[in-house]
């Protein structure tokens, strides 16, 4: 208590209970078994998944959460109101499992809504007219993260707010992460910051490339809207696809039941685009919350998941976030890019087209201020691309992206411009 209250004195913002310093990290449930939204979540899986974040090196490199959507409540119990889980796939409870992930290292967090019910057909129970109580419930199971979402009667700005307040009022610092409400068309995200530590910039995001290009348009000129303990988060991650139809049998509803036992992913997206998702994702320092079943590792999850570079781009949280800018002066092409806390720059060269490109960045338009040459690196395929003087250009491959990292090249470098096939 005395922890937070100091951290509460020393806030920028009016909500900082010590917690999002850096954009989340970790793996939640939704996308992971069966098609997106019919992941039901079971104890077992909870837990093969967070040994998974630990086994995987995951861990290691920052994703420390694991975090339940909205799968794991049917109803409230008669007597005392509190949330219950379904008994079938929780059957000692949530509290071991929570326990469990703990025991891990690792940290957990639950979903719930403002309004009186939540969103997936309404199944499950939401917090209004609970907020004490449910904030209560989750402080006293060792919750860690809260995702609200915006559904049911009587979702409201007011609702967001008195959550913040109960969440606060029990003492263990949780984060607090709004998903979806007016704050998303409001100026710096509105009310957004202070209360909480993360926000949903837009709507969900879905195993597709066309939905890749919304999340990030999204944060588009808003770069500088988030940062430390507050952070707009494009919704979770779906490298490497996400489950498969065939997982799940019986009614999309709390009636069907997934088989969770066996990992497996059905794409919907090439690895040229979950390559741009990853890419966009770490440049506009998203949260990432990878969505699909991270036990089954596919080449493509390991190239964008467990990239040291790239997590270090993303988890610069000291430099504002990237943003959207033409990517040499008097050119229609356009860079994400994102000056790091180093002086570094991260450029994103995202090929929207439908045919291999050559891509350009020029330093001087992106406020290049270590002189005319720079170091070029190809942060997913590790590799460096030499110097290169005021002027860099690649081909792209259709829907790819170039995650290039450049950086001050002490002596003067190459004087030539040098032209690399991205991948
Ligand atoms: C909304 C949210 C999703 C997910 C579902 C759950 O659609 O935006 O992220 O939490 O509800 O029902």
């Amino acid at each position: 208590m005395a922890a937070l209250a100091a951290a509460l004195a020393t806030a920028v913002s009016a909500y900082n209970n010590g917690m999002g310093e850096r954009p989340p990290m970790g793996w939640q449930t939704w996308c992971s078994v069966g098609e997106c939204g019919e992941d039901h979540c079971f104890d077992g899986q909870i837990r093969a998944m967070a040994d998974t974040l630990v086994l995987s090196g995951m861990k290691d490199l920052g994703y420390d959460w694991v975090v339940l959507d909205d799968c794991w409540h049917p109803t409230r119990d008669n007597a005392t109101a509190e949330l219950v889980p379904y008994p079938r796939f929780f059957p000692d409870g949530m509290k071991p499992v929570i326990d469990y992930v703990h025991s891990l290292g690792l940290k957990f967090g639950l979903y719930t809504s403002v309004g009186d019910r939540t969103c997936h057909g309404g199944w499950s129970p939401g917090s209004f007219g609970h907020y004490e109580r449910d904030a209560r419930t989750f402080a006293a199971w060792g919750v860690d993260y809260v995702k609200i979402d915006y559904c049911g009667s009587h979702d409201s700005v007011e609702g967001h707010r008195n959550m913040s307040r109960a969440l606060n009022a029990t003492g263990r610092p949780m984060s607090y992460m709004l998903c979806r409400g007016p704050y998303q068309q409001q100026d710096h995200w509105g009310y957004a910051p202070g209360i909480a530590q993360g926000w949903r910039a837009t709507g969900d995001h879905h195993d597709n490339f066309a939905s890749v290009r919304q999340q990030v348009e999204a944060v588009r000129g808003k770069a500088s809207w988030s940062g430390p303990f507050g952070w707009a988060y494009l919704d979770m991650m779906m490298t490497g696809g996400q489950g498969c139809k065939d997982q799940c049998v019986g009614p999309e509803s709390d009636q069907g039941h997934c088989n969770w036992t066996k990992p497996e992913h059905c794409p919907g997206m090439s690895e040229e685009e979950y390559r741009t998702e990853a890419s966009l994702y770490v440049v506009v320092s998203s949260p990432l919350m990878v969505g699909t079943d991270i036990r089954l590792m596919t080449p493509i999850m390991k190239e964008l998941l467990l990239n040291k570079e790239a997590i270090a781009i993303n988890q610069d949280y000291k430099a504002v976030p990237g943003d959207a800018m033409p990517s040499c002066h008097g050119s229609s092409q356009e860079a994400w890019v994102r000056r790091l806390s180093n002086g570094d720059s991260a450029v994103a060269l995202t090929n929207w087209g439908n045919h291999t490109a050559s891509l350009a960045v020029c330093l001087d338009a992106i406020g290049w201020t270590h002189g005319e040459t720079a170091g070029a690196r190809n942060v997913w395929a590790r590799q460096s691309l030499g110097t290169f003087s005021r002027r860099f250009e690649a081909k792209v491959r259709a829907h790819d992206t170039l995650l290039l990292l450049l950086s001050r090249t002490g002596a003067a470098g190459s004087p030539e411009n040098k032209v690399a096939v991205a991948m």
